[in-house]
C-alpha cells in the first residue's frame, strides 16, 4: 500500500516535471531580460600564498574576486568604488558592449581612471553572446590580481546544445608573484629589461601542491562518478599561455570564447592569456581508488626567462585525498601541439547557432606584431637587447597611451594632440618577417588609429616577427568577435595562402594567438561603433606597447549611433 501510494506520487511528480518542461521549453523566449546589481569595493586584503604574505588589491575583499552571473539579455550594472591608493579601470572581457562603448573599461581608451576615493558605474546589456567570459582591471598590471568569471547563460528555456552538465565549476589560471608586480612592471620599464617572473601559477587562486609551501593552497574539486561536469576554464596570467591536463581523463571542448564550437575530444589544451573555454568533463564510472592532478604548464617559445612551474588542482572522487595521479603535459616549447589543438577549433555553425563569416572583405589589413627596441636615453645604461630597451609593436608603431581617452576624443571631435588617423594598414617598410631580422629595430612610437565606416567588412593577417625572437602572441580585439580564417607558418603569401581560408565553420573568438614564427587571418564585420582596443595579452607585451585601436564611425540607424558619455563618467 504504501508502496503503490509512493509510486503514485511519483508518477504525478514526474508528470508535473515532464509538463512544466514542455512549457518552458516551448514558450517563445521574448523575455527582456533583468537587471544584476554588483557592487565593487576595490580595496586591499591581505592575501598568504608559498608563505609570502602580501597586501593586494581585491574586489569585496575576495581573491579571485566574485562571480558575475546573468542570462544572455540581462542589463549587469557594476558600482565600483576605489578604495585603493591608485587609479582603478573594469573590463568586461569578451562583451562586445553593443550600444555601451563607455562601459568597456581600457584605460584611455574608453574612459579616464576611476581615481583613488572615486567611483563608476559600468551599466551594459548582454546581447546575442552566451558562455564563459572573465572581467579584470584594465590598468598597468593590476589585472594579476583584480579579475573574476563573467558567465552568461543561456536565455530563460534555451538549453546548451551539448547535454546538460551535472555540475558547472569555473576553473581560472592566474599568476602569483611573491614581490609587487606593480614595481617589477615599473622597473622593467625604467630598465628597458625584461620584468622579473612569476613565482607560481595559480588555479582559482591557489599554486597546488607541487610548489614550497603551499599544499594547503591547492584547489579541489569533488566529484561523483558517471556523472558530466562542465569546466569554464579562464586564462588569467598574466604573461604565460598554458597547457592544461587531467589525469587519467580525457574531456570535450565545446565552447570558445563564449562560442560554441564542434566538440572536440582531448587529453590537452591550450589557452593563451585572454582566452576562455568550456569542457566536458565526465568521470569514471566507478570511484576509483586515486586522486587526480589538473595540471598546467606553461607554453612559450620566448628567448626570454619566464616561470617554467607546475599548477595543478586536485580531482578527488572521495572525502579523503587517495594518492594522486599526475597527468603528462607538452614540454614548454611543444609547438607541434599547441599547432595540433588550434587547428582543430571550428565553430559549431549549427542552424540555432550560424557562423556568420563575412564572405566579401572590404578591406584587408596585414599587420606584423612583435618585440622591437628603443634606444637607451642619454647618461643612463639599459637592460634591453645590447644596451637598449625593450618595445613592442604592431607595424613598428609602439603605442603610446594618451592622457584623455581616445572615445572621448572622438566623441567630442578633439583629436589635435590625442591620436592621428594615420595607423599603417601594412609595414612601411616590407621584410622578411621570420626570417634574419633587420639591423635596426628601433620601433616608432605614436597614438594612431585606423577610421573604418560603419559596416565595413575587414580582413586581418597579423604577422609574428622574428625580432627579439619568435613568439606567440595572443591577440585580443575589445568590441567584437572575429572568426579566424587561416593560420600558417612562416611569412603569410597572399597567392597561396587565402585559397585555403575556411569560410565555412571558422573558430569565432576574441583572442587569438598569432603562432610564433607564423600568421594568423581574421575577419570581422565592423558593425559596433566606438572606439576599440587591440592588444597583445600578454601583459609585458602591452606594458611594451603591442597594442593599437580601431575607430568604428556611427552608422546611419540611431542605434548606430554613439551614445553621449555616462554622467559620472571619470574625470581625465
Ligand atoms: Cu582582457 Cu584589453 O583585455
Amino acid at each position: 500500500m504504501g508502496r503503490a501510494l509512493c509510486f503514485s506520487h511519483l508518477t504525478s511528480q514526474i508528470l508535473f516535471y515532464t509538463f512544466a518542461f514542455l512549457v518552458l521549453a516551448l514558450s517563445p523566449v521574448q523575455s527582456a531580460g533583468v537587471t544584476r546589481h554588483y557592487k565593487f569595493n576595490v580595496r586591499l586584503e591581505n592575501v598568504t600564498r608559498l608563505c609570502k604574505t602580501r597586501s593586494i588589491p581585491t574586489v569585496n575583499g575576495k581573491f579571485p574576486g566574485p562571480k558575475i552571473v546573468a542570462r544572455e539579455g540581462d542589463r549587469i550594472v557594476v558600482h565600483v568604488i576605489n578604495h585603493l591608493k591608485h587609479n582603478v579601470t573594469f573590463h568586461w572581457h569578451g562583451v562586445r558592449q553593443l550600444q555601451s562603448q563607455w562601459a568597456d573599461g581600457p584605460v584611455y581608451v574608453t574612459q579616464c581612471p576611476i581615481q583613488s576615493g572615486q567611483s563608476y558605474v559600468y551599466n551594459f546589456t548582454i546581447t546575442g553572446q552566451r558562455g564563459t567570459l572573465w572581467w579584470h582591471a584594465h590598468l598597468s598590471w593590476l589585472r594579476v590580481h583584480l579579475y573574476g568569471p563573467l558567465i552568461i547563460l543561456p536565455k530563460q528555456g534555451v538549453g546548451y546544445p551539448f547535454p546538460q552538465p551535472y555540475k558547472e565549476v569555473p576553473i581560472m589560471f592566474g599568476e602569483w608573484f611573491n614581490s609587487d608586480p606593480e614595481a617589477v612592471i615599473k622597473q622593467a620599464l625604467r630598465t628597458g629589461g625584461g620584468p622579473n617572473i612569476s613565482d607560481a601559477y595559480t588555479i582559482n587562486g591557489l599554486p597546488g601542491p607541487l610548489y614550497n609551501c603551499s599544499a594547503k593552497d591547492t584547489f579541489k574539486l569533488n566529484v561523483k562518478p558517471s556523472r558530466t561536469y562542465l569546466l569554464r576554464l579562464i586564462n588569467a596570467a598574466l604573461n604565460t599561455e598554458l597547457f592544461f591536463s587531467i589525469a587519467n581523463h580525457s574531456f570535450t571542448v565545446v565552447e570558445t570564447d563564449a562560442s560554441y564550437v564542434k566538440p572536440i575530444s582531448s587529453n590537452t589544451l591550450l589557452i593563451s592569456p585572454g582566452q576562455t573555454m568550456n569542457i566536458l568533463l565526465s568521470t569514471h564510472q566507478k570511484t576509483p581508488n586515486s586522486s587526480f592532478l589538473m595540471a598546467a604548464n606553461p607554453y612559450t617559445t620566448s628567448i626570454g626567462t619566464f616561470d617554467n612551474t607546475t599548477v595543478a588542482a586536485i580531482l578527488k572522487y572521495t572525502a579523503k585525498i587517495l594518492p594522486v595521479i599526475k597527468p603528462t603535459l607538452p614540454g614548454f616549447n611543444d609547438t607541434a601541439t599547441a599547432t595540433k589543438f588550434n587547428s582543430k577549433l571550428r565553430s559549431l555553425a549549427s542552424r540555432s547557432y550560424p557562423a556568420r563569416v563575412p564572405t566579401k572583405v572590404d578591406r584587408h589589413f596585414f599587420f606584423t606584431v612583435g618585440l622591437g627596441t628603443s634606444p637607451c636615453p642619454k647618461n643612463a645604461t639599459c637592460q634591453g637587447p645590447n644596451g637598449t630597451k625593450f618595445a613592442a609593436s604592431i607595424n613598428n608603431v609602439s603605442y603610446v597611451a594618451p592622457s584623455i581617452a581616445l572615445l572621448q576624443a572622438h566623441y567630442y571631435r578633439l583629436l589635435k594632440g590625442v591620436f592621428t588617423v594615420d595607423f599603417p594598414g601594412a609595414p612601411l617598410i616590407p621584410f622578411n618577417y621570420t626570417g634574419t631580422p633587420p639591423n635596426n629595430t628601433f620601433v616608432s612610437h605614436g597614438t594612431k588609429v585606423i577610421k573604418l565606416r560603419f559596416n565595413t567588412s575587414v580582413e586581418l593577417v597579423m604577422q609574428d616577427t622574428s625580432i627579439q625572437g619568435v613568439e606567440s602572441h595572443p591577440l585580443h580585439l575589445h568590441g567584437y568577435n572575429f572568426f579566424v580564417v587561416g593560420q600558417g607558418f612562416g611569412n603569410y603569401d597572399p597567392n597561396k595562402d587565402r585559397a585555403r581560408f575556411n569560410l565555412i565553420d571558422p573558430n569565432e573568438r576574441n583572442t587569438v594567438s598569432v603562432p610564433s614564427g607564423g600568421w594568423v587571418a581574421i575577419r570581422f564585420l565592423a558593425d559596433n561603433p566606438g572606439v576599440w582596443l587591440m592588444h597583445c595579452h600578454l601583459d609585458v607585451h602591452l606594458s611594451w606597447g603591442l597594442s593599437m585601436a580601431w575607430v568604428v564611425e556611427d552608422g546611419p540607424l540611431r542605434n548606430q549611433k554613439l551614445r553621449p558619455p555616462p554622467l559620472d563618467l571619470p574625470k581625465c
